[in-house]
């Protein structure tokens, strides 16, 4: 999924480079592709960690999906781009008193709590607020997909959510949180996930978690959320998830929930944030020159890991392609951005026509954990716009600060 050139090319000239931008219907496609693979008893929440973009959130909201937020910033996001609190979910480690405070006064469907001591916060904040909250556990289970990259961790000791022992007191003893309607269970340990059998083993298992500790401890079962993990490939060689694989295995799984009563009620959801937005969204740079160093060929470019930080962080490249038809065999190089540090590489084995000072190269993959998984500040290089583009159209998304607005918000001491 990559934008044509022409429109890269405009919004370079109009809003300067780099820039983020964001293909609004290669973003609904993804909405009705999965939508049609998880079929009508599981509901899609966007995580919106992957990409708070207002202008992106409100695309995605007006598609009929939800969306799950792990603060009160996403929170607040996620309700200016029209989503009602009731398709909230709020799901993350280390929610702070206000975050809570926040996310009860909002109403929003369903918390998950990720420890024993959070459940004793939130409760202390619905009984001074006089609300109900609709509470769910977490899981950390012993189980689960393993990661090729941590980014969520695969099994283990982690931060996220309650070990099963853990999970069993809390249930056992829930009489201590009489404004918290525990009702559902939250599972997810691993991300870009790109086998299908594994996601849906994994879907089958959560839910027997869920359903026997339901039984167990005589709890409702209003939410089982399967958390995110749906993967996209990032380099060359990495086949697509299959989604007619995930689709026939989750038909069966919804076919064996039909036939179970504690099930009939229950909102199945899956939270994913990279599959719905990665490969719609392009970082774009511009070549401000080349080099040779010791045989090494570099493309040096305006943009870097300041503003997309996952190749570094990762360590798996973005596929990058020259914009526009540029003449001359593809040759390997280095692409690098303007920070003093050599891990800003946004590529390092890149095969491209040579490009000459002044031609665009598109990071591609860089909608899901861009921009707002980077480091802007940086080297005070300034930030890039993010653009949306729908039917050919464009329309600036964010405005990004000057360098001299950030300069002008800090003060001088004494
Ligand atoms: C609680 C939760 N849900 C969903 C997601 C989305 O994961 P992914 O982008 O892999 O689908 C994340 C990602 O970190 C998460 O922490």
């Amino acid at each position: 999924m990559s934008l044509p050139s022409q429109v890269l090319e405009e919004i370079a000239e109009r809003f300067g480079t780099p820039f983020y931008v964001y293909d609004f219907d290669a973003v609904e496609a993804r909405v009705a592709a999965l939508g049609a693979t998880v079929g009508p008893r599981f509901e899609i929440a966007f995580a919106v960690k992957a990409n708070p973009s207002l202008g992106l959130l409100t695309v995605l909201g007006r598609t009929g999906i939800g969306a799950d937020v792990a603060s009160r910033g996403e929170l607040r996001t996620a309700r200016k781009a029209g989503l009602a609190a009731s398709r909230l979910l709020a799901t993350g480690p280390s929610k702070t008193d206000e975050d809570l405070d926040a996310m009860i006064r909002a109403g929003i469907g369903q918390i998950h709590a990720e420890g024993p001591e959070e459940l004793e916060r939130m409760e202390a904040i619905a009984a001074r607020l006089k609300r109900n909250v609709r509470v769910g556990l977490r899981l950390n289970p012993e189980w689960g997909i393993e990661e090729t990259r941590t980014i969520i961790g695969g099994p283990g000791a982690k931060k996220f959510g309650f070990d099963i022992p853990s999970a069993e007191r809390a249930l056992r003893t829930r009489d201590r949180f009489p404004h918290l309607a525990i009702g559902g269970f939250q599972v997810f340990n691993a991300s870009n996930v790109l086998d299908a059998g594994a996601l849906v083993e994994n879907t089958r298992r959560v839910l027997e978690l869920a359903v026997s500790l339901a039984r167990r401890h005589d709890v409702p079962l209003r939410v089982v959320d399967f958390g995110g993990g749906l993967g996209v490939p990032y380099q060359d060689g990495e086949k697509p998830l299959d989604l007619r694989r995930l689709g026939k295995g989750l038909a069966a799984i919804a076919r064996n929930v039909d036939r179970q009563p504690l099930l009939a009620e229950t909102r199945l959801v899956f939270e994913p944030g990279r599959f719905l937005v990665a490969q719609a969204g392009e970082y774009v740079v511009k070549v401000v020159g080349t080099k040779m160093s010791r045989g090494s060929f570099y493309v040096l470019v305006d943009g870097g890991i300041h503003h997309l930080v996952r190749p570094a962080l990762i360590g798996t490249p973005h596929r990058v392609r020259a914009v526009g038809p540029r003449p001359g065999a593809a040759r390997k190089c280095i692409v690098a951005g303007p920070l003093c540090t050599s891990i800003d590489v946004l590529h390092a084995s890149a095969r491209i026509p040579v490009p000459k000072r002044g031609d665009l190269i598109s990071v591609e993959n860089a909608g899901a954990y861009g921009y707002t998984e980077s480091m802007p500040l940086f080297l005070s290089h300034e930030w890039p716009a993010e653009v949306g583009v729908r039917d050919g159209r464009i329309a600036l998304l964010r405005r990004p600060p000057a360098v001299r607005d950030l300069l002008a918000r800090q003060l001088r001491p004494f």
